[in-house]
C-alpha cells in the first residue's frame, strides 16, 4: 500500500505558467496511490490542455460551470464532497483575491466555497504581483482562515525578471500533501536523532572520519517530522539533504556530538542514535600540518566518550534507541549493547552485506527489544526503515 493510498485529491489549476508543472504533481501523486481529480480555470487551460491532466488522472477535468463533464449531479457540490484535501497549484494572484473574499464566479472557485475540505494553495506569480499588500493581505486571510500556504520559491520567473514567485518544486508540493496525510503518531514529542559520521582531527588539514553518508539518520529525523514530532537532527560529516522543519545541529567531534546531545537531552522524549561515532580521537593534535618527513608516522589515539552509554547512565523518561553496526555475530552483539548502554531496542545493521549500512539508500536490519526479541526486516530503503523505527518509538512513547 503506497502512502496515499485511499485518499481523494482535488487539484485546483489555474491559470500561469507554472501549470506545466502540476502536470508532475498529479503524476507522483498518482504515484502515491491517490484519487486524483483536476479543475482548471479558462486561463489554466491555456497553458496545459485538459487532455493532460486527463491522461495522467484517468478521469474527466473540468473546466466550465454548466459543461457537465463530470457524470455528477451537482457538478460543483459532487466535487467539493468529493475531496478529502484540496489544492490550488499554480495559484494566482486572482485566484487568491477571490478566494479571499468569496467570490464564486467559476467552477473552482464555486467548489472552493462549497468545500469542507482544508485547502492548500501554491501561489506563482511575478514578484511584484506577489509582493502587492493586495496579495498579501490574501495570502493572510486564508492562512487565518486555516489554509496552507505552500510559499513560492525565489528563482528565474517567466516574465524574464528574478525573484520570489517560482511554483515551489513539485517533490515539495507533493511532501506536503504526503505531511498532510501521516497519522499524527507522535505529535506533541521531542525526538533527537543523531545521524553522519563524526571528524576526528589530526593536524589542521587531517582527520579521521568513516563513511556514514547520513543519509540513514536523516530519514528517521524526515519521518519523526512527518509524523508529527518537534525534531533535533544533530549530525556529524553527512552528504544527505537536511530534512526541511527540523532543528539541525552541526557538529565534528565525538566529544562536540556528545556536548549537542547532552544539551538537549532532559527535554526530549527519545534519542535515535544512527551516528557513526568515532571510538578514538588524536591524543595530540599537531597544531601545524604534520611534514612528511619520516617513512612511519605513529599516531597515539585516545577512547572518545560512548555518548549512548552515558545516556543509559543518566536515562530517566527518554526512550533510547542505539544501532549496531557489525560485520559479525550481528545479533549477539547487538544485544550485548541493548545490556550495556541501557537501551529500549536497537537497530542492528550487518554493513557487510550488500545493500546495507554505510552509504547506500538501502539498508538490511533487525530491530532488537531488551527482551532479545527479533524483528528481522527484509532489505528495503532507508526512509522505508526510518519509517518502521519510528512506529516502534511511536507504539513505545
Ligand atoms: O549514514 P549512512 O551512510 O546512512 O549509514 C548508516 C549507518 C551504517 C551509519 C547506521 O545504520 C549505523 O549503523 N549507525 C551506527 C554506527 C555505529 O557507530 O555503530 P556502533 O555499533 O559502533 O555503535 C553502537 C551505538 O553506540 C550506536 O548507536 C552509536 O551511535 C553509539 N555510539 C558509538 C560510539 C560512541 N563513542 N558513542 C556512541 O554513542
Amino acid at each position: 500500500m503506497n502512502e496515499l493510498t485511499g485518499k481523494n485529491i482535488l487539484i485546483g489549476v489555474t491559470g500561469g505558467i507554472a501549470a506545466y508543472k502540476v502536470v508532475e504533481v498529479v503524476s507522483r501523486l498518482k504515484k502515491l496511490g491517490a484519487e486524483v481529480r483536476v479543475v482548471m480555470t479558462r486561463a489554466a487551460a491555456e497553458f496545459v490542455a485538459p487532455r493532460t491532466f486527463q491522461e495522467i488522472t484517468k478521469n474527466p477535468v473540468s473546466v466550465e460551470m454548466f459543461a457537465g463533464t463530470v457524470n455528477f449531479h451537482v457538478e460543483h457540490i459532487a466535487l467539493a464532497n468529493f475531496a478529502d484535501v484540496v489544492l490550488i497549484a499554480p495559484a494566482t494572484a486572482n485566484f487568491l483575491a477571490k478566494a479571499a473574499h468569496g467570490i464564486a464566479d467559476d467552477l473552482l472557485t464555486t467548489i472552493v466555497l462549497a468545500t469542507t475540505a482544508p485547502m492548500m494553495v501554491a501561489p506563482s506569480m511575478n514578484t511584484r504581483m506577489l509582493e502587492h499588500p493586495a496579495t498579501q493581505a490574501n495570502l493572510k486571510i486564508l492562512e487565518s482562515r486555516g489554509v496552507k500556504i505552500i510559499d513560492a520559491e525565489i528563482g528565474l520567473l517567466a516574465c524574464g525578471t528574478s525573484g520570489k514567485g517560482r511554483l515551489s518544486e513539485p517533490e515539495n508540493i507533493c511532501a506536503e500533501i504526503v505531511k498532510f496525510f501521516a497519522p499524527k503518531i507522535l505529535s506533541g514529542k521531542k525526538i533527537l536523532v543523531t545521524a553522519g559520521g563524526t571528524i576526528e582531527p589530526i593536524d589542521p588539514v587531517r582527520f579521521i572520519c568513516n563513511r556514514s553518508s547520513g543519509k540513514m539518520g536523516y530519514e528517521i529525523a524526515r519521518a519523526a517530522q512527518l509524523h508529527g514530532a518537534e525534531v533535533i537532527l544533530i549530525s556529524g560529516n553527512a552528504t544527505a539533504e537536511v530534512p526541511a522543519g527540523v532543528k539541525f545541529v552541526k557538529v565534528e567531534t565525538a566529544l562536540e556530538m556528545r556536548a549537542a546531545v547532552l544539551e538537549e537531552y532532559e527535554n526530549v522524549d527519545a534519542v535515535i542514535m544512527s551516528a557513526a561515532v568515532s571510538d578514538y580521537r588524536v591524543k595530540n593534535v599537531a597544531a601545524q600540518k604534520i611534514k612528511k618527513s619520516n617513512e612511519t608516522l605513529t599516531l597515539e589515539l585516545v577512547k572518545n566518550p560512548d555518548i549512548l552509554k552515558e545516556l543509559g547512565q543518566r536515562k530517566n523518561h527518554q526512550l533510547l534507541v542505539g544501532f549496531a553496526a557489525e560485520t559479525e555475530n550481528v545479533i549477539e552483539y547487538a544485544r550485548g549493547k541493548i545490556a550495556e548502554k541501557n537501551l529500549d531496542f536497537i537497530v542492528a545493521n550487518d554493513v557487510s552485506q550488500e545493500g546495507a549500512g554505510f552509504g547506500v539508500d538501502t539498508n538490511i536490519a533487525s530491530l532488537i527489544n531488551r527482551a532479545g526479541d527479533v524483528e528481522s526486516l527484509p532489505k528495503m530503503t532507508k526512509a522505508e526503515l526510518a519509517e518502521r523505527i519510528i512506529r516502534r518509538v511511536a507504539e513505545s512513547i
